[in-house]
């Protein structure tokens, strides 16, 4: 938890952009696994995390804007939860450290909630919060979750997709366990080691380390399936482990990067053209990125690269503006180039991407490929992305397009086949966008080439 002033003038800079009514921020409760008293580790709200910075469950908070009032909603530990649970210390105490003075029974939440005014609350994405908010504000759940405040939320994202210098520290620490996550997965990169040994162990890491992970991790010889949690494989020489894995840091901010990595730590040709296809992409979307540019354009400049990269090897052909006007590429890497990323690993997302992402200037496009791409707003000083092109062979997608004739001018569908097996390869780093272009959020980069890659492995 950061000092209780960082709290206070977050809850001042939102009360000041809204000007009235009352903001509701529902924190979360324990989520049940297979019973109640088993439970999943518990993750707060983010959002309840940026402004009142209090990780415990069953809490809320109000901001009646019209009275300049603020309060917290929990309850205080009876007995029997001391017993089981230990001596915390009281609300009113953790409270104090919010910066906030009046803390009420989650019961006063009900009688306080003036339904008369305008009650500002962001999308539920718990059952839990869905029902309470039903409840409380007496609409069925399909209206809680279609009239949720578009003011509130653009308020909150603004002021989120901007990290201060305190959650850069926080970043950094999880990039920090996220490198060794990442260099551990490598070293154990060996034919006969079971995906989910590797898998166990990074995870392990990130526990050990920090919070949890930010995400479950996605390892696997079948990095052509994007999310893939399978971890059944055991590696076997001459494929390709693609590792995308990250970590939260003990106040909850994420890191997310993604390496692929030669079984053995042997590259052969095909995996070293298609590797430094990638490598390209990722290095000059990095060095392109900067204030004032939209991502949108950078996502399309790796299509680029992409394209051209391919043509080079004889999979793709045709003219690089033809191709990309029509989404060609989009074949080889169906996803978009990256994403926010702050106390989410996709920053926001229970917001709406579409918010975090795009604005009145820069939409969505609709095209396959491109409209997978979750953030493309002009680039702005502390916003924090991802950058993870890739090139995958995705057979049943392959086949779909050569059957329908889908860009065909564009693609040489004899010789793509010769990748069929080939799996995929992504490889994704964080970055900052500072005053003049970007860095790195954690700044020691993990092995990226070919070389530094088959080193790791080997040494
Ligand atoms: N690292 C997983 C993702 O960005 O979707
Ligand atoms: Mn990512």
């Amino acid at each position: 938890m950061f000092k209780k002033e960082v709290y206070i003038k977050r809850r001042a800079e939102l009360k000041k952009s809204l000007g009235s009514g009352i903001v509701l921020l529902l924190g979360n409760g324990e989520a049940p696994v297979n019973y109640f008293d088993n439970t999943y580790s518990f993750r707060q709200d983010s959002s309840f995390i940026y402004y009142v910075g209090l990780n415990s469950p069953d809490l809320a908070y109000m901001l009646d804007i019209d009275n300049d009032k603020e309060y917290l909603f929990g309850n205080e530990l009876t007995i029997d939860d001391i017993i089981w649970m230990g001596n915390l210390p009281s609300l009113k105490e953790r409270a104090e450290k919010a910066g906030i003075v009046t803390v009420l029974p989650l019961s006063d939440m009900i009688t306080l909630t003036d339904k008369k005014r305008k009650i500002h609350y962001l999308k539920p994405y718990r059952y839990r919060n869905q029902i309470i908010l039903s409840e409380l504000l007496g609409k069925n759940i399909p209206s809680i979750k279609e009239n949720f405040s578009v003011e509130l939320t653009k308020a909150v994202i603004k002021m989120r997709l901007i990290k201060s210098d305190e959650e850069l520290i926080e970043l950094k620490k999880a990039g920090e366990i996220g490198y060794a996550m990442h260099i551990t997965a490598m070293k154990m990169c060996q034919p006969g080691v079971k995906e989910q040994e590797i898998a166990g162990m990074i995870e392990g890491l990130a526990i050990s380390q920090g919070n949890r992970v930010s995400f479950a991790t996605i390892l696997s010889m079948n990095g052509q399936t994007l999310h893939n949690h399978d971890h059944s494989g055991i590696l076997e020489t001459g494929r390709l482990m693609l590792c995308d894995a990250g970590a939260e840091s003990n106040s909850c901010y994420a890191s997310d990067f993604t390496r692929t990595t030669a079984v053995g730590g042997t590259y052969s040709e095909k995996q070293k053209n298609i590797h430094n296809i990638v490598l390209q992409a990722l290095n000059e979307s990095i060095s392109s990125a900067k204030p004032g540019v939209t991502y949108k354009s950078i996502h399309r400049n790796a299509y680029k690269i992409i394209f051209e990269g391919l043509r080079s090897l004889g999979i793709m052909k045709g003219d690089t503006e033809d191709a990309l006007n029509v989404g060609a590429p989009a074949l080889f890497m169906p996803h978009g180039l990256g994403h926010a990323m702050g106390l989410d690993v996709h920053d926001m997302e229970d917001l709406g991407e579409t918010y975090v992402g795009y604005d009145d200037e820069i939409q969505r496009d609709t095209m396959f490929g491109y409209r997978s791409l979750r953030f493309g707003k002009r680039l702005e000083p502390g916003h924090v992305l991802t950058v993870e092109p890739g090139i995958y062979f995705v057979p049943q997608l392959m086949e779909k397009w050569e059957k329908e004739k889908i860009n065909a001018d564009f693609i040489n569908f004899n010789e793509a086949r010769k990748y069929l097996n080939f799996g995929g390869i992504r490889l994704e780093d964080d970055i900052l966008i500072t005053k003049e272009g970007c860095r790195l959020v954690y700044e020691k980069r993990l092995p990226v080439t070919v070389e530094e890659i088959e080193k790791a492995v080997k040494d």
